[in-house]
């Protein structure tokens, strides 16, 4: 009885409907910074840089009044535009980021309003740079119960607030961006089909924050002062868990959905360091020509990443009906996971 009612439930779970992203577009500031110039700011090279990294350059809003929701409410506008329909039908907007405008309102709620999306409910979501997975699976359960119709996910940070420019250490990785989706509900077959997350706050919360301006450390001279207004990485450590942990996500997305090289369309990975991304899409054993990489112009836009890949997936025409896409990041917290996207 009880190993019925598990098929059955399981069964049902299977059925239940799915979540389709039916539109994308991005947004990245025109102002460039490249290494060469990182060069006359910092003991650093491009040499090293590209080697260490995959980056050469990064885009930089350089208008200080042009914050996160400024590059998301571009993103907004664009999404409503591709998908034919107006601000009122969108239901919910989550937007993914740890650079808000402010600690409150959200960001979420200003993009709201600069679209005019009156009938939406509106959050933040913070998980660093898992913070588009994350909200892209919350955005889509909201679809799968039957809640919501069309919800609208994006993933922006405007990283350039936050990083040390006397900081050689995490001034070359970060860049600024946005980008996002509309979810709806999936034809039969496709859609995320799939999604696994994780967090580990014991053996993250420490190699990858930023201290000030919270609650333990408000604002003061003093933070000021000793920089907790930007980012710290411990890099080596951080590194050595992003490889391990995007690399056995993808292989546990892979096995669970029996997917292989073969029918795999793309893996598009957070774009953190070119080291990782092969070293991920080696486990997978993926050659070169299916793994979305673009950290090169852009660097770690953060929750950026992964949706300005898809955007410029589709923008390419490289996204067909069918497609099977894995999705896979990594970031502070810890926080990381994959997905499975089959595109319609
Ligand atoms: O997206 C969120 C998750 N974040 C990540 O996934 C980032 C993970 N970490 C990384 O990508 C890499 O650890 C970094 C790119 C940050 C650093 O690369 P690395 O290969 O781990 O270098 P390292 O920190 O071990 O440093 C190697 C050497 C050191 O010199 P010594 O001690 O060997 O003499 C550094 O001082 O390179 C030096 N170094 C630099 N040299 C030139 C560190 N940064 C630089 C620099 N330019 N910018």
């Amino acid at each position: 009885m009880r190993k019925n009612m598990t098929t059955l439930y399981r069964n049902n779970l299977l059925e239940r409907m799915k979540a389709a992203i039916t539109a994308t577009a991005k947004y990245l500031p025109s102002g460039v910074i490249t290494n060469t110039d990182l060069e006359k700011l910092l003991e650093t090279n491009d040499e090293w840089i590209r080697s260490r990294t995959g980056i050469s350059e990064r885009r930089i809003e350089k208008d200080p009044a042009r914050a996160t929701s400024f590059l998301c409410g571009e993103v907004a506008g664009q999404l409503l535009e591709k998908r034919g329909i107006s601000a009122a039908e969108i239901e919910l907007i989550i937007v993914a980021t740890m650079t808000p405008d402010m600690l409150f309102p959200s960001t979420a709620c200003l993009v709201q309003s600069i679209i005019g999306a009156s009938n939406a409910w509106a959050f933040d979501l913070n998980a660093a740079c898992s913070g588009f997975i994350f909200a892209l699976s919350t955005g889509a359960s909201f679809i799968e119960s039957g809640a919501h119709k069309k919800v609208m996910v994006i993933g922006g940070d405007k990283m350039s607030s936050v990083v040390d420019y006397s900081d050689r250490s995490t001034a070359i990785l970060f860049g600024d961006g946005a980008a996002g989706v509309i979810l709806e509900p999936a034809e039969n077959g496709y859609g995320i089909l799939d999604t696994k997350l994780y967090s580990d706050g014991t053996n993250g919360k420490d190699h990858l924050l930023m201290t000030g301006g919270g609650s333990l450390h408000p604002a003061t001279h003093e933070t000021v002062d000793k920089r907790m207004h930007f980012i710290h990485q411990d890099g080596r450590q951080v590194f050595k868990s992003a490889v391990t942990a995007m690399a056995d996500t993808a292989a546990e997305i892979m096995h669970r959905n029996n997917l292989d090289a073969e029918n795999i369309a793309w893996l598009v990975p957070h774009q953190a360091n070119q080291r990782i991304i092969h070293a991920t899409a080696e486990r997978m054993g993926l050659s070169d020509e299916k793994v979305m990489s673009n950290i090169a112009h852009y660097g770690n836009t953060t929750a950026g990443t992964i949706p300005i890949c898809l955007a410029e997936l589709e923008e390419q025409g490289k996204l067909h009906k069918g497609s099977n896409l894995v999705l896979v990041s990594f970031g502070a917290g810890y926080t990381w996971g994959g997905m499975y996207v089959r595109w319609q």
